[in-house]
């Protein structure tokens, strides 16, 4: 959607901060020993707190509240009895609706704090988060975000997901503009343009380039061994920096 009012932002404003709440509580109560179900357990119940509802159930009749990936998942992933291990590497997608309006937003972290590999992969994936809001600004390409994304990938020795990508939400969770790509597409010629409501939300990997879907769901993934991860934010672009709806 593009914005047109000051009550637009704030409707958006409020659906954000309840997702990046949802998230950042997942996380802080996230334990070894713990099941995928029972995390999303404590996400569902803070959503319906506010009133807000799980946009994939809403616009896809997916099963759940949240999305869970661990390991060698890397999106869309379905909570399950799986238990938590002491370094699996989690990613949280939570996207939900309130008064019409939607936001989306992912984070990746791993459980405790003695994954070195995994800590390295989530510094440089948040650094090319920062990046790509860097470069998302009104009359901008759309594909310079690629670019930085993939400048920070390259400096760490990470990959870049290249089917995964960005899209316009807002009034819907997935709108035009569709296709906001972290790879090599330098036919696209689109800009950005101040209002548009959209999200950033690169995916960097140790190793491999695409994702394949697993069989299970929705859920799609990488060989075994490998880690993901993404951190993703619903913005509202502007001549400046961004708007970012989904900050904690
Ligand atoms: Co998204
Ligand atoms: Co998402």
């Amino acid at each position: 959607m593009s914005v047109e009012s000051p009550e637009d932002i704030i409707a958006l404003k409020k659906i954000g901060k309840i997702v990046a709440e949802t998230i950042h509580t997942m996380f802080a109560k996230m334990e070894a020993g713990m099941t995928t179900m029972e995390l999303e357990a404590i996400g569902s119940s803070i959503l319906e707190s506010y009133g807000a509802r799980s946009a994939p159930k809403l616009c896809y009749d997916y099963p759940h509240a949240t999305m869970i990936s661990v390991n060698e998942e890397v999106a869309h992933g379905s909570p399950s009895e799986r238990v938590l291990q002491d370094g699996d590497m989690v990613n949280i997608d939570v996207s939900a609706e309130l008064d019409g309006y939607f936001a989306d937003s992912g984070y990746s972290m791993p459980v405790g704090k003695n994954n070195k590999r995994a800590n390295r992969l989530c510094r440089a994936g948040k650094e090319a988060l920062e990046a790509a809001l860097s470069v998302a600004r009104d009359g901008r390409r759309i594909r310079d975000v690629e670019t930085a994304v993939n400048k920070v990938a390259r400096k760490h020795g990470f990959s870049v997901i290249q089917n995964l990508v960005g899209h316009g939400v807002g009034r819907h969770l997935h709108e035009a503009p569709e296709n906001i790509p972290f790879w090599g597409n330098r036919k696209d010629e689109r800009r950005f343009e101040a209002g548009t409501v959209l999200t950033l939300e690169p995916f960097l990997s140790t190793g491999p380039r695409y994702v394949r879907n697993t069989g299970q769901g929705l859920t799609v993934g990488t060989p075994p061994g490998n880690y993901t991860v993404q951190y993703e934010h619903t913005i509202v672009i502007t001549r400046g920096e961004p708007i970012i709806l989904t900050a904690a």
